[in-house]
């Protein structure tokens, strides 16, 4: 079995690669990532030297290059993963989320239809359903809650979901859609809400929380989604879709104190800033189908999961202080300088 990754240098990228890397250590597994600033080499440095893998610095739409790629790797199976991923960014600068995010998903389905590959499983996001209200806590997501996004972000990556179910209808591509709640764990960015108050928390800084910090994210352990994947893989329908998340919502604020509280920092460090523009309120995924047809449940409980995440931002400060200490700085000037 030969499986191509794209994204693969990103934060659940790299961590699909090692689960896939323990799960299945007879497949060969191919990584196509174009390295913008939010891959990094130095991630998948563990398995560099193995046989069993290839890394490949590609733009998923550059055509010629994907092309090349796969007439000369000919992979069984694709697994999506790289885009644009920061929705912060997508308000600033949505351009590049098309680019990536809907035109890469175009030019690797075309791939995917040259070269016959048997699988092209899309890594999706809950975000394609926009938000659901406070107030209402028995909304959840269903694979039938109809898309309707909010960001240049959700709205690429809902764009890039009706293409594959397009190829799969026109085309009879063999593809499948998962659409995860926010993830977390190591070698996650630290432009994003947890590992930017852990990194901030240990050097002293303010803590940005935007708003209130009463907006609820369904948060899952990186290493369960990456289970589900593989298990999409293995047993899921073709065509269908595939809601992931471990019934976990948290209220931004409380996350927040969480973490001061592993790591023994004081509230005041808290500092509430500007709200993010057209702020999705809550996040909430029904993941009852994807028990249901292939027995996928999240293992990983959320206070284990943080504690296990803070430690490993304890025990690798290289890899986050030498991401922070590059441009990083610039952009954290500006989105967060005057807000
Ligand atoms: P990330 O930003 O950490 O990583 C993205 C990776 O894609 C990077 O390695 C980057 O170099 C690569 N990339 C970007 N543009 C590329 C291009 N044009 N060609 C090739 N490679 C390119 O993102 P992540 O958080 O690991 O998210 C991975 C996927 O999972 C995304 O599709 C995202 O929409 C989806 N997702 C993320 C979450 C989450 O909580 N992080 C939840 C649900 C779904
Ligand atoms: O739901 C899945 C999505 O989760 C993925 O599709 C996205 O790729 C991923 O980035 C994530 O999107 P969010 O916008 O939910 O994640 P983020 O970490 O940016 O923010 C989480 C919440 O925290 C959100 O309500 C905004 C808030 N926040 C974020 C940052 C970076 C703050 O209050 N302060 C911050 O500095």
């Amino acid at each position: 079995m030969k499986i191509l990754i794209t994204g693969g240098a990103g934060f659940i990228g790299s961590n699909f690669i090692f689960y896939m890397r323990k799960a299945h250590p007879d497949y060969e597994l191919m990584c196509v990532d174009k390295l913008t600033y939010a891959g990094n080499l130095e991630t998948l440095e563990p398995v560099m030297d193995d046989e069993k893998f290839t890394f490949i610095k590609a733009d998923i739409a550059d055509r010629k290059a994907i092309y090349e790629t796969f007439e000369k790797e000919q992979p069984d199976v694709v697994v999506n993963f790289a885009a644009e991923s920061h929705v912060d960014r997508s308000i600033e600068n949505p351009a590049v989320f098309l680019e990536t995010n809907v035109m890469g998903t175009q030019v690797l389905l075309d791939a995917s239809r040259k070269y016959g590959v048997k699988r092209y499983h899309q890594v999706s996001t809950d975000e394609v359903y926009g938000d659901l209200p406070l107030d209402r806590p028995d909304l959840f997501f269903t694979e039938q809650t109809p898309i309707h996004t909010s960001s240049p972000y959700s709205a690429s990556k809902a764009s890039a979901d009706l293409l594959c179910q397009a190829y799969y209808r026109t085309y009879g591509i063999p593809i499948t859609i998962s659409r995860c709640s926010n993830n977390y764990g190591p070698y996650h960015f630290p432009e994003k809400l947890i590992p930017l108050m852990i990194a901030n928390a240990l050097a002293d800084k303010p803590l940005p929380v935007y708003g209130e910090g009463i907006n609820v994210r369904d948060w899952l352990y990186v290493e369960d989604h990456c289970r589900a994947i593989d298990l999409i893989l293995e047993k899921g329908k073709i065509g269908n879709v595939y809601n992931i998340g471990g019934h976990n919502e948290m209220r931004n604020i409380d996350i927040v104190k969480k973490i001061l509280e592993i790591l023994g920092k004081p509230e005041s460090l808290i500092t509430y800033v500007t709200d993010r523009k057209g702020h999705d309120m809550r996040y909430a995924i029904d993941p009852t189908f994807i028990y249901n047809e292939l027995g996928w449940l999240s293992e990983t409980k959320f206070e284990d999961g943080i504690k296990k995440t803070v430690q490993w931002y304890l025990e690798n400060r290289s890899w986050w202080e030498n991401i922070i200490s590059g441009e990083y700085q610039d952009y954290y000037e500006k989105m967060y300088g005057n807000r």
